[in-house]
C-alpha cells in the first residue's frame, strides 16, 4: 500500500468535526479516490477536551497551531476556523512552513486573499477554498476549471444558507423571523455571529470570491453595496407572492458597459424559476458563460456535512496534485480588461416598490407623477382598501416595467423627500428568470 498522506485539522467546530468524520467513516472510499489513504495526524482546537464524539485519539489532539504547522509529516493542513484573527496568522504560518491549505474560511479570503494567494504562490503552495463558498455546491471547481473556456457574463446566487432558510421558512410557514433565525442556529448553520448572516456579510464576502474566481479582479467585499435581509417583513412577503414572487436575498455580479456591477440585496424572483424554488439552508448559483448560455447550480450551502463533503473533496484535490494545477491558474483572467473596474449597478430592470403613502385625494397621482417624471413606467399598482380612517398610512405596491436601476433610485429619493409619504419606500429589483 502506498504511504499515507497526513493532514493537520486546524478547528474541531461544526465544520473541522464534520471533516474528521467524514474522513474516518468514509476512509477507503476516500483512498480509492486520493491513490492513498489520507490520515488524521492532528488535530488542534481551543478545547480539546470536549466531547465531540469524534474517533480521534485524545493524543492527536491539541491547543497549538505549531503542532500541525512544525511537523514535518504533515503535508496538508485543513483551516476550519471562522473569522480574520487567528485565522489569517495561522494561514501563514501553514503556508510559511510548507503546507498546501484547505480552508471554508470566506471572510479570510475575501479580506485578506491577495496577500494569501500572493505568499501561497510564492512558497510553492496551494489553497483550496471549494467550501468557503455555496457549502456543498462545486461552484469555484465549476467556475476554474469545467467552464475555464467561457468569458462570465453574469452570476446570481443565493449565497446564505442561513437567510435563505429565514425567508423561506418564514414565507411557507408564516413563522417569525427571531424563532426561524434560533432555528438556523440549532441546525448549525448560522455563523458564530448570525449578525453576518442577516445583514448579508457572509454573501457578499462568497459573492466577492466568485467575482474573482469569473472575472479575474479582487473587488474589495465593503465596496460592494449590501442589503441584508432584516428589512424584509411578511407584509413585503405577502405582496410579493400576490404579483407572483417571493422573496429572496441574491448576490448579482455582471459585467455591464465595460464594467463590473455587483450588489447584494433582497430582490424578488418569479415563482416557478430555479432562484425561487430555492427554499430552506440550500443555496443557488445561476451563471451566464458566453459559450455554455445559462447554468444552474443548487444544494445544500450551509450545515455540517455539506460544508465537509467540499473540505474534503479539496483534500482529495490537493493529495493528487488537481488543486495546485488549480490554483496556478485561479483568478488570472481579465486583470487588465474592463471588469477590473468596479462601477455601479445601473441595469434596466423591473421593480417593485412598497410606498407608504398618507391615503387622501390626488396622492396616487403625485406619486404616478414622479415616476413618469424620471421615466419610469408602471406594470401594475396594489392598494387594498384600508381599514383605517381617511388619511391613515397605506402602503401602496408598484410594480414597473424594465427601467434604469439608477432612475428607480433617483425616483425613490424624490418620492420619499415629498410630503405625501409616511415612511421610507421599499425598493426591490425583480428577477424574472
Ligand atoms: N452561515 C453560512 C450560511 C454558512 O448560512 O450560509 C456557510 O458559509
Amino acid at each position: 500500500m502506498t504511504q499515507p498522506v497526513r493532514v493537520g485539522i486546524v478547528g474541531l467546530g461544526t465544520v473541522g468535526s464534520g471533516v474528521v468524520r467524514l474522513l474516518m467513516e468514509s476512509a477507503d472510499h476516500i483512498t480509492r479516490h486520493a491513490g492513498r489513504p489520507i490520515v488524521v495526524e492532528r488535530a488542534v482546537c481551543r478545547d480539546p477536551a470536549r466531547d465531540r464524539g469524534l474517533r480521534l485519539p485524545a493524543d492527536r489532539v491539541s491547543t497549538d497551531i505549531r503542532d500541525v504547522s512544525r511537523d514535518p509529516s504533515i503535508t496538508v493542513a485543513a483551516l476550519l476556523v471562522g473569522g480574520l484573527e487567528p485565522a489569517r496568522s495561522m494561514m501563514i504560518d501553514l503556508l510559511e512552513h510548507g503546507k498546501d491549505v484547505v480552508t471554508a474560511n470566506k471572510a479570510l479570503l475575501a479580506e485578506h486573499g491577495p496577500e494569501l494567494f500572493e505568499l501561497a504562490r510564492k512558497k510553492g503552495r496551494s489553497i483550496a477554498f471549494e467550501a468557503a463558498v455555496a457549502g456543498g455546491i462545486p461552484i469555484v471547481a465549476a467556475i476554474a476549471e469545467c467552464l475555464a473556456a467561457n468569458r462570465i457574463e453574469s452570476i446570481r446566487g443565493i449565497l446564505n444558507g442561513t437567510s435563505n432558510f429565514i425567508l423561506s421558512t418564514m414565507e411557507e410557514e408564516g413563522a417569525d423571523y427571531a424563532d426561524v433565525l434560533k432555528l438556523a442556529q440549532a441546525k448549525g448553520f448560522a455563523e458564530a455571529d448570525p449578525a453576518m448572516d442577516v445583514d448579508g456579510t457572509d454573501a457578499t464576502q462568497k459573492l466577492a470570491i466568485l467575482a474573482h474566481l469569473a472575472f479575474g479582479v479582487w473587488v474589495p467585499w465593503g465596496d460592494i453595496p449590501r442589503t441584508g435581509i432584516e428589512g424584509v417583513d411578511s407584509d413585503l412577503m405577502a405582496y410579493a407572492g400576490e404579483l407572483g414572487y417571493r422573496i429572496r436575498l441574491v448576490a448579482v455580479a455582471s459585467r455591464s458597459g465595460g464594467k463590473l456591477a455587483m450588489r447584494l440585496a433582497p430582490a424578488l424572483v418569479k415563482v416557478g424559476t430555479p432562484l425561487a424554488e430555492t427554499r430552506g439552508a440550500y443555496n443557488a448559483v445561476s451563471l451566464v458563460g458566453d459559450a455554455v448560455g445559462r447554468m444552474f447550480f443548487h444544494g445544500l450551502g450551509a450545515g455540517q456535512m455539506p460544508t465537509a463533503s467540499a473540505v474534503v473533496a479539496d483534500i482529495i484535490d490537493t493529495v493528487v496534485g488537481r488543486a495546485a494545477i488549480t490554483f496556478r491558474t485561479t483568478g488570472v483572467l481579465d486583470t487588465d480588461g474592463p471588469a477590473a473596474r468596479m462601477g455601479g449597478m445601473d441595469t434596466l430592470e423591473k421593480h417593485f416598490l412598497r410606498v407608504c403613502v398618507n391615503d387622501l385625494p390626488g396622492v396616487l397621482s403625485r406619486i404616478t407623477g414622479i415616476l413618469g417624471e424620471h421615466g419610469i413606467s408602471i406594470a401594475s399598482v396594489i392598494q387594498h382598501d384600508p381599514s383605517g380612517a381617511s388619511g391613515a398610512a397605506v402602503p401602496l405596491v408598484i410594480m414597473t416595467h424594465a427601467c434604469s436601476t439608477a432612475a428607480v433610485e433617483r425616483a425613490v429619493a424624490h418620492i420619499d423627500a415629498s410630503d405625501v409619504v409616511s415612511g421610507k419606500t421599499v425598493c426591490l429589483s425583480v428577477l424574472d428568470e
